[in-house]
């Protein structure tokens, strides 16, 4: 199963997406946290191991579902407490109808285990391998923070807290914080958000109390500090594009209950289905839109909004951690689509903002390129727009907005900027 899942990852698929669609049937729950733990292990450590690969073979593996095979056993034996006889037996055991690779497999996991120190050695002198990350990767965020770049690729390799917001609107933390504590859930309040909390390990969001009643979501603390910079207030009209699956735009709703409007948009029908999903749950209320926010003539109604996030779509190496197989799908060349595609879109939501609103530009990206010298270009041809100082205890203070660098507080990387109309 879990090579499976990895083939449709390498062939361009979400991991997420793929294991969702996968873990359903996978009968027990040990299987079920054996086939994550191993997927998002191999993902992670996917530069590694193939530099590994690359070694013990004479050319490469080109059938996709063996060369998964053999990353996911190789990172049993170099990284799981799984003993090595049955990591090997196992993995040869799991080659079905292409039997030409069983002596394949089972011959270079066993010529690991003979040469493991000489290969981890090597791996120490190619920069890819020794961080587990594509080179192209390495040189950006090298280039964007030279001090800070090492810790960054280690924190994208570490597996993320899981973190919750409270729904304000149906309890509090100190009450939330004590019913975890009545079910055995080790928690903390944590973060800069007032409404969040960090469990010690994760847990399956049905153990949650009160989850289906939608007392809790399972969100990052950088993301909890989009709704507070917003700071949407009463009889105020809020625009949320960008909004799917909808996790700030409840935020906002749960932080300020007297808006006059919301209004939520997202160009994909299929995530905005979530955006209903999840408001359903948590029982906040928004007019939603499935629209492309660089066309807003398709669908706004010609009313100015008092406040704007824009929560663009990114490259994501800010979630990384959370997200492995972003190290696999994203291209050098999407950096430079993804640029146009949020200038594109802050261009046209501009013109949407009341004189004196205020836009919040986010992303969940570490690189420059999106953040502030996205920022630096609108600013320049926009005479009439500002930035308000973002002054806070979490991330860097930038010329433009703010980043917060993966890892850093236990935070995914995300950026923030404030943007007035003058
Ligand atoms: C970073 S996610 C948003 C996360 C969301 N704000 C939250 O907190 O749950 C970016 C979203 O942008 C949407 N998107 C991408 N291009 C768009 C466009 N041109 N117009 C509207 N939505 C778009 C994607 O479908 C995706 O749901």
């Amino acid at each position: 199963m879990a090579a499976r899942v990895l083939t449709q990852v390498f062939n361009g698929l979400s991991l997420t997406a793929t294991l969702d669609a996968a873990l359903p049937d996978v009968a027990s729950a040990k299987d079920r946290a054996f086939v994550q733990a191993l997927t998002f292990g191999t993902l992670r450590q996917f530069h590694k191991l193939d530099f590994i690969l690359a070694q013990l073979l004479e050319k490469p593996i080109k059938d996709q579902e063996i060369k998964a095979l053999a990353l996911s056993g190789l990172y049993q034996l170099a990284f799981m407490r799984v003993k090595s006889h049955a990591a090997v037996s196992e993995t040869v055991a799991a080659v079905r109808t292409k039997t030409w690779a069983k002596p394949l497999l089972n011959g270079l996991l066993r010529n690991y285990l003979r040469e493991q120190e000489r290969l981890v050695a090597a791996c120490q002198l190619d920069s890819g391998a020794a961080t587990s990350h594509p080179k192209w990767l390495i040189h950006r965020i090298q280039h964007d923070w030279p001090e800070q770049a090492a810790q960054i690729l280690a924190e994208n390799n570490r597996q993320a807290p899981m973190v919750l917001r409270v729904n304000s609107r149906q309890t509090d933390r100190d009450r939330y914080l004590q019913l975890l504590a009545d079910q055995g859930i080790a928690a903390t309040a944590g973060g800069f958000s007032p409404s969040s909390i960090a469990l010690e390990n994760p847990v399956p969001v049905d153990k949650l109390p009160a989850f289906a009643e939608g007392w809790v979501s399972v969100q990052d603390g950088a993301a909890q500090l989009a709704a507070g910079l917003l700071d949407a207030q009463p009889g105020q009209r809020v625009l949320d594009v960008c909004a799917a699956p909808g996790g700030k735009t409840a935020h906002i709703l749960e932080t300020q209950p007297l808006l006059q409007e919301l209004v939520a948009v997202d160009i994909d029908p299929q995530r905005m289905r979530r955006v209903d999903d999840n408001l359903q749950r948590l029982k906040l209320d928004a007019k939603r839109v499935v629209g492309d926010a660089a066309y807003p003539q398709s669908w706004w109604d010609g009313r100015a909004f008092d406040r704007i996030l824009l929560d663009a779509p990114c490259s994501a190496t800010g979630v990384i951690r959370r997200h492995p197989d972003i190290k696999l799908l994203r291209k050098p060349a999407d950096i430079d689509a993804l640029q146009a595609a949020q200038q594109a879109i802050l261009e046209a939501i501009w013109p949407l903002l009341a004189t004196g609103g205020r836009l919040l530009y986010a992303t969940c990206s570490v690189l420059k390129q999106e953040n502030e010298r996205q920022v630096a270009g609108f600013l320049a041809v926009h005479a009439e727009a500002k930035t308000i100082p973002i002054l806070a205890d979490w991330g860097e203070a930038r010329p433009l907005g703010r980043q917060i660098l993966t890892g850093a507080r236990d935070m995914d990387g995300f950026y923030y900027a404030l943007l007035e109309k003058t």
